[in-house]
């Protein structure tokens, strides 16, 4: 890799920025000041910025519980998004790995891998969503066949894939779907006539919200979650 690449990737330099600091002698490979920007870094080499080693910041991957009232973007004039909630080096490299509306509330996985999240959100490879769903009018068990046959969404041709209901009580259900249209689930109750009033995602995958977790807080995946996808 490319000393100035390095130095993006292992800093909050841009890649500008990386040049000057560069060409300005602050920058060592194994205590020798380099001053070329497409000096190729190897394993071997350690490499300092006014002597303090810097080191590549790799994928990262994390879960959050997400709050209700939170944005799921990474930047929105108006409302606090939910990588204004990481206290984390580099949040300019994460992205969402499927989007919750501002007041559903539970799992989001962030991360800096694009081939990762897109194992999660392409409806191609059938992750399962797990959503807890609260609806204003009661539910009828017909409604699990309906939804396993899949419904029409309104300005929206065919139907949804087949989702998995469990009805918990009158009022409660587990909605699990494999695609993740605009306002998917809300959508899917309206089609049959019932609101969505509240929604918790409670795991994406086998990956499953942390009960450690309060609203707010987040932590790193585990290996063994990060490879379940
Ligand atoms: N479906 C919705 O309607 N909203 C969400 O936030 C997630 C899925």
């Amino acid at each position: 890799m490319r000393l100035d690449k390095f130095l993006c990737e292992s800093s909050y330099f841009t890649r500008a920025l990386a040049k000057r600091a560069i060409k300005s002698g602050k920058v060592t490979c194994d205590g020798v000041v380099v001053k070329d920007a497409g000096f190729k870094v190897q394993t071997k080499h350690r490499i300092c910025y006014e002597g303090d080693e810097l080191n590549l910041v790799g994928e990262r991957f994390l879960m959050l519980h997400k709050p209700d009232g939170t944005v799921c973007a990474t930047v929105d004039d108006v409302h606090p998004t939910v990588i204004d909630l990481l206290d984390i080096e580099k949040p300019e490299a994460l992205h969402i790995a499927g989007r919750l509306d501002m007041d559903t509330t539970g799992l989001v996985l962030i991360t800096t891998d694009g081939q990762w999240s897109h194992r999660i959100t392409s409806p191609k490879k059938e992750c399962g969503k797990c959503y807890l769903v609260t609806v204003a009018d009661p539910l009828d068990a017909q409604l699990i066949e309906t939804f396993a046959a899949g419904v029409a969404l309104r300005n929206e041709d065919g139907l949804t894939k087949p989702a998995r209901l469990e009805i918990i009580d009158s009022h409660t259900a587990r909605l699990t779907i494999t695609e993740g249209k605009y306002h998917q689930v809300k959508r899917m109750f309206a089609a049959v006539g019932n609101k969505v009033v509240g929604l918790h995602r409670e795991s994406v995958g086998s990956i499953v919200l942390d009960d450690d977790l309060e609203p707010g807080e987040w932590r790193y995946l585990t290996e063994d979650e990060i490879k379940s996808v």
